[in-house]
């Protein structure tokens, strides 16, 4: 007998064939699933990435709470006409503490994941209040109570703290200091500057919202904005001297 006459079992039988299905399938599962078990872990650690500030991690919320990820994408693939746009793609390790992830699937919008750095705080709040007013062709909606809306500083600490159980690295001091770094980081001429500084070397300090009174929604939101896929110095990787 032939081996295509050997085949001919499964080519007569339905069952057979769904069984021969299953077990292909199931060691092909197997052969990919498996060793992410043994994999102590399977994001590559890059340097610079940090945790949210608590303010980064409000602006988050606000984020996610206006729906912009579902115009807006936060992933810059692998792929020439991406490059040229929006700058190095991501990198897994830079989405590592996003729970959950922003990478997002529509592209109403431009990709947000670079978009730190881009434009001035100013041009954030002028956005974000009316987008017409610096790109007059948009058709984003606007988002004027933002500049109203004060920041909700009550909770952080268990924003902190969900985000710690599912593994990100905030320390007791961290959420312990949660609320006063939030205001913090806004507060530019405060006395809590140093302090959060040394919680969160790399962050930027600034009165994002420019209204020095209130610690609004606006400055959670453009503080967010404004760190997005700016932690990591891709000078360090993409020098091919440092690679040898
Ligand atoms: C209905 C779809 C839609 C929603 C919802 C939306 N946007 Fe946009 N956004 C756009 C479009 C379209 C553009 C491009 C035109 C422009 O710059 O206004 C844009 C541009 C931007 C830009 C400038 C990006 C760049 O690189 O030039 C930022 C920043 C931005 N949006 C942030 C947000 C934030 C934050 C939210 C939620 C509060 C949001 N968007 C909600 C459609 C949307």
């Amino acid at each position: 007998m032939s081996i295509w006459k050997k085949h001919e079992v499964f080519e007569k039988h339905s069952l057979v064939l769904v069984i021969g299905i299953l077990v292909v399938v199931a060691i092909g599962g197997l052969v990919e699933i498996a060793p992410l078990f043994y994999l102590k872990s399977t994001i590559e650690k890059v340097e610079g990435m940090r945790p949210y500030t608590p303010l980064e991690l409000a602006g988050r919320n606000v984020y996610i709470r206006e729906g912009c990820y579902l115009c807006h994408s936060q992933m810059v693939r692998p792929m020439r006409d991406e490059l040229e746009r929006y700058g190095h793609f991501s990198l897994a390790a830079e989405s590592m503490y996003d729970h959950p992830f922003q990478w997002g699937s529509k592209r109403t919008g431009p990709d947000l994941a670079r978009v730190g750095g881009k434009y001035s705080d100013e041009w954030h709040r002028d956005h974000l209040v009316n987008p017409r007013s610096v790109v007059p062709a948009s058709i984003m909606p606007g988002y004027p109570f933002l500049l109203e809306a004060k920041l909700e500083t009550r909770g952080i600490e268990d924003h902190l703290t969900a985000n710690a159980i599912v593994g990100v690295p905030y320390s007791e001091d961290m959420i312990a200091s949660a609320r006063a770094d939030m205001l913090a980081q806004a507060n530019p001429d405060g006395d809590d500057v140093d302090a959060f500084l040394e919680r969160y070397p790399n962050a930027i300090v600034r009165d994002f919202d420019g209204n020095p009174r209130d610690v609004t929604e606006m400055d959670a939101l453009v503080a967010y904005l404004q760190m997005l896929g700016t932690l990591v110095d891709f000078a360090i990787y993409d020098n091919k001297a440092n690679l040898r």
